[in-house]
């Protein structure tokens, strides 16, 4: 195989870069090969480390391998993907209707996850596990510093296929999700979600295919990686043996985010991490990515959302566990509602917006004020550098791939806050320095405190060299804990590290410790004599 050659031809972009038409090569959009070297060699020079997305489920029905599969039923890769004669049951794609496509070329349909642009590799074919580790070792041998795995829990299906039994197609569900408001409703839409799905994700064979990618990272030194989009900890093996980290998707899978559920959510977590037999495993934090809505939209209450948008990353940047962060979200983004179908870029959200506008007879001034909400287009507009044309994304004369939220011109940029001394994008600076130079925020255990507290979540964080606490208050109130009777705390003088509000004193009173609203408020525990 032949890795690297420069491209002759555009990406096909189905599904903004997750349709892969040549997995050793950068798409020309974004510069050669030669120009992702010498960043990665930068970015290691200046202690960045460079993980890459690997998709591992599907191609691009672009890609050589896909092409070659379905010129003929005799060709080498013809059993690279998953082929039928006849579609075997009611299998749906979670972006875009039935799972089966039909290929002229073969007289056969192919089964896709995803887009019909997306077919499904046949993990089960020997060639195709090689071919994929072979493309994961050309990006290891250039240096990348990890993976993170996109969709692990698709790569099998059920063997039996069995059908689903839900009494609709995704159109329908999607279109019943929608309008679904009753508690009834809401829990029977997730209960179609998941019995929809069931047969086509988490299936038998995954956890051998872990091990073998996690022993083709332990090829290479250094301290590589691999984190799974998935939430599920099983995909951590014995702790030592699969992936080094999933993501704790359950935390942001809430309408609103309350002391009550961080705390359920940490303690289920983390119990079940600690449990792994071999070694304990590492918690990964996140409240948004590139599929969900901005955490200052999603989160907010229209009221504080500004405040609220600084309480949730200190959330983020003092659980204990890597923090994953989404671009953006550090100067406030929001998301961004497009006004025309036209301007739509995901495709989920272009064949929405005509399956019900055709297929259901829904108006399109609704259908467009539905895709708005669903499509991923809302939360991927272009990164706002600036207050010149286009955010300073692209110069004025070019048209960006996605309009720019018009709030960049209100402070929503990075020249802006780089310039004000209390912008969130210093917030957040201030913070990961705060927390880089904390152990205990780093490394150290996390105890909760006032476990029982509605108006704001108080935990400790702790190593043998040092004790930190944190509180974050969720509430409109001016609080005042008495943290005397907490055993860590008490008899001892509380050093503020950080607080998002005026905190003049630096040793704070136990008995009385003044919290403002929303507030962020870190101190270290030291000796009274310390
Ligand atoms: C998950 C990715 O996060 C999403 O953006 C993508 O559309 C699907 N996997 C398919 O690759």
């Amino acid at each position: 195989m032949r890795f690297g050659s420069p491209r002759t031809s555009l990406p096909p972009n189905w599904d903004c870069g997750y349709d892969i038409s040549d997995y050793c090569n950068v798409a020309p959009e974004y510069g050669t090969l030669d120009d992702f070297k010498l960043f990665l060699d930068e970015s290691h020079k200046r202690n960045i480390r460079v993980i890459l997305d690997l998709v591992l489920n599907h191609t691009s029905d672009e890609h050589a391998w896909f092409l070659e599969s379905k010129s003929s039923r005799a060709n080498p890769k013809a059993d690279w993907y998953v082929w039928v004669d006849t579609p075997p049951n009611n299998w749906q794609s979670c972006f875009d209707g039935d799972a089966w496509t039909y290929a002229p070329e073969r007289g056969q349909y192919y089964y896709h996850y995803f887009m019909k642009q997306q077919p499904d590799l046949n993990w089960h074919n020997p060639e195709v596990k090689q071919a994929m580790w072979d493309a994961a070792r050309f990006w290891l041998d250039l240096g990348v510093d990890g993976y993170r795995l996109d969709a692990i829990g698709t790569i099998y299906e059920d063997p039996k296929r069995t059908p689903h039994s839900v009494p609709m197609n995704l159109a329908e569900l999607r279109r019943f999700s929608d309008l679904a408001k009753t508690p009834k409703e809401l829990k029977l839409k997730d209960k179609y979600w998941h019995d929809m799905f069931k047969h086509q994700w988490g299936q038998a064979g995954l956890h051998d295919l872990m091990q073998e990618l996690r022993a083709v990272m332990n090829e290479y030194g250094g301290d590589r990686m691999l984190v799974g989009e998935d939430d599920n900890i099983d995909y951590m093996g014995n702790g030592n043996d699969e992936l080094h980290l999933v993501f704790n998707f359950p935390l942001m899978r809430t309408e609103r985010l309350t002391p009550q559920h961080i705390r359920k959510n940490q303690k289920e977590r983390l119990k079940r991490l600690n449990s792994l037999p071999v070694e304990k495993g590492w918690a990964c934090n996140t409240l948004g990515n590139h599929d969900s809505s901005r955490i200052r939209t999603r989160y907010g209450d229209k009221l504080h959302d500004a405040e609220l948008a600084r309480l949730h990353a200190g959330l983020i940047l003092t659980l204990k566990g890597t923090a994953f962060l989404y671009n953006g979200e550090e100067i406030g983004m929001t998301d961004y509602m497009l006004t025309d179908i036209s301007q739509v870029k995901d495709t989920m959200g272009i064949w929405y917006y005509h399956a019900i506008v055709t297929g259901m007879g829904v108006h399109p001034e609704e259908a467009l004020a539905r895709t708005a909400e669903m499509t991923r287009d809302k939360n991927r507009t272009p990164m706002q550098w600036s207050k010149n044309s286009n955010a300073g994304f692209s110069p004025q004369d070019i048209t960006p791939w996605l309009p720019v939220n018009p709030n960049y011109k209100d402070g929503i940029n990075v020249k802006d806050q780089t310039q004000s001394p209390y912008s969130l994008l210093n917030y957040y600076q201030h913070l990961i320095n705060v927390r880089k130079q904390s152990p205990a925020l780093i490394f150290g255990e996390y105890t909760p405190i006032h476990a029982a507290a509605k108006d704001y979540f108080a935990f400790l964080r702790h190593t043998d060299s040092q004790k930190v606490v944190v509180v974050l208050n969720f509430s409109n109130k001016r609080l005042e804990l008495d943290l005397t009777k907490v055993k860590e705390v008490k008899a001892r003088t509380l050093h503020t590290l950080f607080s998002s509000a005026d905190h003049s004193q630096k040793k704070q009173d136990l008995h009385a410790l003044a919290i403002n609203p929303f507030e962020i408020f870190i101190a270290e525990v030291k000796s009274t004599h310390g």
